[in-house]
């Protein structure tokens, strides 16, 4: 076990864990910030995206051990309103089925829009392509990333 100062959605938080632990479970498990979710645990779905400085970054897979002092986002903290142009787009579009996959795919989404404000669908299609949604929710997706792009 060891001790660390996480630096998440603006608040610092003292956790004692195993260093390899993966982030996806202090954040649901230590701090009950269940909005990222547990998909495949092999970085290939993309349920679990957070960010990480910024960047979209697959959490199930980091150990809490590499986080230093970077600076995290989850779905929680990603507007203090949920009012983040991406989440308003959401819910213009209805864009969620199940739900499941949607914290990691508006999380992919804002970063991609952080840092290509006006992206083509090529861009679109390239960056959301490692999200997966078992409902096939792509469509709306791609619709509301163009809205909130607006
Ligand atoms: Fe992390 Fe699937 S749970 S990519």
């Amino acid at each position: 076990m060891a001790t660390y100062e996480l630096k998440i959605n603006g608040n610092t938080h003292s956790v004692d864990v195993d260093p390899s632990t993966p982030i996806l479970w202090v954040l649901r498990d230590h701090l009950q910030l269940v909005g990222t979710k547990f998909g495949c645990g092999i970085s290939q779905c993309g349920a679990c995206t957070i960010h990480v400085e910024g960047n979209a970054t697959r959490s199930c897979q980091i150990p809490v051990s590499a986080i230093g002092n970077k600076k995290i986002t989850t779905i929680e903290g990603l507007s203090k309103n949920g009012d983040h142009p991406v989440q308003q787009a959401w819910l213009e579009h209805d864009v969620p089925q199940c739900g499941y996959c949607q914290a990691g795919q508006i999380m992919t989404a804002a970063a991609l829009l952080d840092s290509n404000p006006n992206p083509t669908d090529e861009d679109i299609e390239a960056t959301m392509s490692g999200n997966i949604c078992r409902c096939g929710t792509y469509t709306r997706i791609k619709a509301a990333i163009k809205t909130a792009a607006k």
